[in-house]
């Protein structure tokens, strides 16, 4: 855990944190949405729309340059040639996730990719029919699942079985995931959850639930919207057969951007494995020999799993964004998040009596930039006076208020203005 409480709880402090942190010049990079009181805003919905890197821009007037130059040959030609142009995400895609290069692909939006995805490691068989989700989970997720469930012939009210919070607690206890795994056992066919849970910000022991999901025999995938860029993984060392993330959130990537998927290496190189395909999945060899070569023969990698020819402009602000991760680098960015959250945290907690609850874990390795915070009472008619404030977080109804100060470019500033703007509105009057 982050030792932060005790630290002083004025903004003199919090200036001189953002002064003395190495990157907080990484703000200088991205756009802040100006507020009502025409200064910036007190930015903390990274965890649902990330803002817009400045060289964005640049790569998406390349591609526009490029076409208006070139036309069909921008294909083959140019600084960033379009029909390899996924390529350039191997690399730095896969560094986010813990991955290899042949593990992850750049491509279409998160649903979509799940729904690939599952084609493949959803293959219910006999008695092993089973889905395990996380509760709560994001209704895309749920509805993906059921719909997979349903096209096979099965009840997804049967199918689908979920693990929650026991009752009273906010979020999951990994023994009790383990324990659901365990129970279900030989009837699981699938796993997949939320590597941070969408509503409380909680990450979950994605190394455990895979070792014990295939220790039954199931297949074991994580949804990693909100995990993406936010906290350090290692998907190939841990196993985990498939996943899947948007771009939009931490990665800053552009609203409804382009989506990341991981293909473990061993299920990556299986030709024989069962997936839709489309000709941008094919080897590049004999991708366009077309009427000549009607056989499928997938690429031996995640690329596979690709069915159409890219959206260039769509990509090109993938390429400003995974840019700045990769010369930052995750570690520095996850040390930095942990100060931040961890600082906001102590500042939220510094007045006792309020009428709020942080309800996100504390222990560093069980949340990441969000934090999500319980409002008593009337929440609605709260958060609308926290935003009155030029602050930009998000409800999610009945009572919770999401934050996340993300290490690309909030301030320590920023988390001491909010903090004191809910000990305002929200303190008891004794406090
Ligand atoms: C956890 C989670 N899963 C799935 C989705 C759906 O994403 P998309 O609309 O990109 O398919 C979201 C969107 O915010 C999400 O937060």
């Amino acid at each position: 855990m982050t030792v932060l409480h005790g630290i002083r709880p004025d903004e003199e402090t919090a200036r001189k944190l953002d002064e003395s942190d190495p990157l907080s010049s990484l703000r200088n990079q991205f756009s802040i949405p100006t507020g009502a009181s025409g200064q910036p805003v007190m930015y903390f919905c990274g965890n649902s729309l990330g803002l817009p890197p400045a060289k964005a821009n640049y790569y998406v007037q390349e591609v526009m340059d490029e076409w208006a130059a070139r036309g069909v040959h921008g294909h083959q030609q140019g600084p960033a040639p379009w029909f390899p142009y996924h390529e350039l995400f191997h690399e730095t895609g896969a560094r986010l996730v813990g991955a290899r290069p042949g593990e992850v692909i750049m491509m279409n939006s998160l649903t979509v990719n799940l729904h690939l995805l599952l084609t493949t490691f959803y293959r219910p068989e006999g008695k092993r029919q089973k889905i395990l989700m996380e509760s709560p989970a994001f209704p895309s997720d749920i509805y993906c699942l059921q719909s997979h469930i349903a096209a096979r012939g099965l009840n997804p009210a049967e199918v689908l079985v979920t693990c929650g919070p026991s009752s009273g607690a906010d979020c999951l206890e990994t023994t009790h995931v383990l324990q659901a795994i365990e129970q279900h056992g030989d009837e699981l066919a699938t796993i997949m959850m939320g590597g941070v849970n969408f509503l409380t910000g909680q990450v979950l022991d994605m190394a455990a639930i895979t070792e014990a999901g295939h220790r039954v025999g199931a297949a074991v995938g994580f949804d990693l919207a909100h995990a993406a860029g936010n906290v350090i993984m290692s998907l190939h060392d841990w196993e985990v057969d498939f996943a899947a993330w948007c771009s939009y959130k931490y990665l800053n990537a552009s609203p409804g951007a382009i989506a990341g998927a991981y293909i473990h290496e061993t299920h990556a190189t299986n030709r024989s494995l069962p997936r839709l395909a489309g000709w941008w999945g094919n080897e590049p060899d004999t991708r366009f020999r077309m009427h000549l070569e009607e056989t499928f023969v997938p690429v031996d990698s995640a690329d596979a799993w690709q069915l159409s020819n890219p959206p260039i402009l769509a990509m090109a602000p993938l390429r400003a964004s995974l840019e700045l991760f990769d010369t930052t680098g995750m570690p520095a960015l996850r040390e930095r998040s942990l100060r931040l959250t961890g600082y906001l945290r102590a500042m939220l907690e510094s007045r006792p009596g309020c009428r709020y609850k942080v309800i996100t874990p504390e222990e560093d390795e069980q949340h990441g930039c969000q934090l999500s915070i319980v409002i008593e009472g009337d929440a609605t008619d709260a958060f609308a006076t926290i935003e009155a404030a030029d602050v930009v977080a998000d409800f999610r109804p009945p009572n919770v208020v999401r934050v996340a100060p993300t290490p690309m470019y909030n301030t320590f500033h920023d988390c001491w203005r909010f903090a004191m703007l809910m000990g305002d509105r929200f303190g008891s009057p004794s406090a």
